[in-house]
C-alpha cells in the first residue's frame, strides 16, 4: 500500500513531448490543447500553413506549441518533420496518429482517387510515419515509462455507418485496417517500450463533421444510446489517460468514445418499444 494514487501521480505528463497530424484542427487540436495545459510540449503538424498558424496562436498561450506544415502522405515532408521533432526535443514520447480524410459517395459512383486519398492518409501514411518515428519514440522510452503511439481509429472501423446515408466505403474500411494494425504494432513494438492503442470516436464537432450534423444530427443523437454527439473533454480525458502512468499497461487496446453507438445497433431501451 506504498504507491501514491493521487491524481498529480497518476495523471502527471510534466515532461513529456507529442507529435500531433492533423493537430491544426478538429479533434487533434482538442488533444493538443489537453496535453499542453498538462505540460507536455507538443508539435502539431497539418499541410495547410494558415491553418497551422491560427491554431498556434490559439495553443501558445496554454504552454509550449511549434506548428510545422507537413502532408503526412509525403515521404519528403515526413522525414523533414521527424528532423524537425528532433531538433526541437531531442527524442519523442507520443506520437498521435490523429490526420485523416473522408469521401462519402454512391458506389456506382465512387472513384477510385477517393478510395486511394482516404486508404493513403488514414492507413499508408500512418504505418509509414510510425515506423519512421520508432528510433525518436525509442529515445524517450523506459520500462518504467513506455513511449506511446495513439492512432485515431473511428466507431465506423467497428460498425458499418447508415446513420449519415452517404456510404464511406473507404473510410470504415481503413478504420477498421487501422485497428487491427495498432494491435500489430502493439505486439511489435512492446518488448521495445513503445504502447501501440487506438481511440474510435463517435461523433464529434469538426470540419469532417460538418456537412453530417447539418443534415443528419437529429438521426446521429437518436441512433446514440446517451442521445447526443461527444464533447470536446470527452477526447481530452481519453488522450490524457493512454498518455498517462496510469495507462502505461493499456497496450493493444482499440477504445471506442461513442456513448456506445458502436454496440447498440439502434437498438431501443425496452421500455421505449
Ligand atoms: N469528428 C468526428 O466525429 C470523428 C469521428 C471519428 C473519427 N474521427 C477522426 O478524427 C481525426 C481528426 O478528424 P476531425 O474530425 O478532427 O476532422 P478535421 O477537423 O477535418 O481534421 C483533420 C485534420 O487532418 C489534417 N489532414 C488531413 N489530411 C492530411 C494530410 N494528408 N497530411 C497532414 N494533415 C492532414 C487536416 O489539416 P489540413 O487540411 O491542414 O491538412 C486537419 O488538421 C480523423 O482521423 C478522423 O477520421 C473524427
Amino acid at each position: 500500500m506504498d504507491s501514491d494514487y493521487s491524481l498529480n501521480t497518476l495523471f502527471n505528463l510534466e515532461g513529456k513531448t507529442a507529435l500531433i497530424t492533423g493537430g491544426s484542427s478538429g479533434l487533434g487540436l482538442i488533444m493538443a490543447k489537453a496535453l499542453i495545459q498538462n505540460g507536455v510540449r507538443v508539435v502539431i503538424s497539418s499541410r495547410s500553413q494558415e491553418k497551422c498558424g491560427l491554431a498556434l496562436s490559439a495553443l501558445q498561450k496554454f504552454g509550449d506549441c511549434t506548428a510545422i506544415t507537413a502532408n503526412v502522405t509525403s515521404g519528403e515532408d515526413r522525414r523533414r518533420l521527424l528532423e524537425e521533432v528532433e531538433r526541437h526535443f531531442g527524442g519523442l514520447s507520443i506520437l498521435v496518429n490523429n490526420a485523416g480524410a473522408n469521401w462519402g459517395a454512391p458506389l456506382a459512383n465512387y472513384p477510385d482517387e477517393g478510395f486511394e486519398k482516404v486508404i493513403s492518409t488514414n492507413l499508408n501514411a500512418v504505418f509509414s510515419l510510425t515506423r519512421e518515428s520508432v528510433p525518436l519514440l525509442k529515445k524517450s522510452a523506459s520500462a518504467e515509462n513506455p513511449s506511446r503511439i495513439v492512432n485515431i481509429g473511428s466507431m465506423d472501423g467497428l460498425h458499418v455507418p447508415v446513420v449519415q446515408r452517404v456510404p464511406t466505403f473507404a473510410y470504415s474500411a481503413s478504420k477498421a485496417a487501422l485497428h487491427h494494425l495498432t494491435r500489430a504494432l502493439a505486439v511489435e513494438l512492446g518488448p521495445q517500450c513503445i504502447t501501440v492503442n487506438a481511440v474510435a470516436p463517435g461523433f464529434f464537432e469538426s470540419r469532417m463533421t460538418d456537412y453530417i450534423f447539418e443534415h443528419y444530427l437529429k438521426d446521429i443523437e437518436a441512433d446514440c444510446p446517451l442521445r447526443r454527439i461527444g464533447q470536446e473533454e470527452e477526447i481530452a480525458g481519453v488522450i490524457i489517460y493512454l498518455v498517462s502512468r496510469a495507462g502505461n499497461y493499456t497496450n493493444g487496446a482499440v477504445i471506442p468514445v461513442d456513448g456506445g453507438t458502436s454496440v447498440s445497433k439502434g437498438a431501443k431501451p425496452w421500455d421505449e418499444g
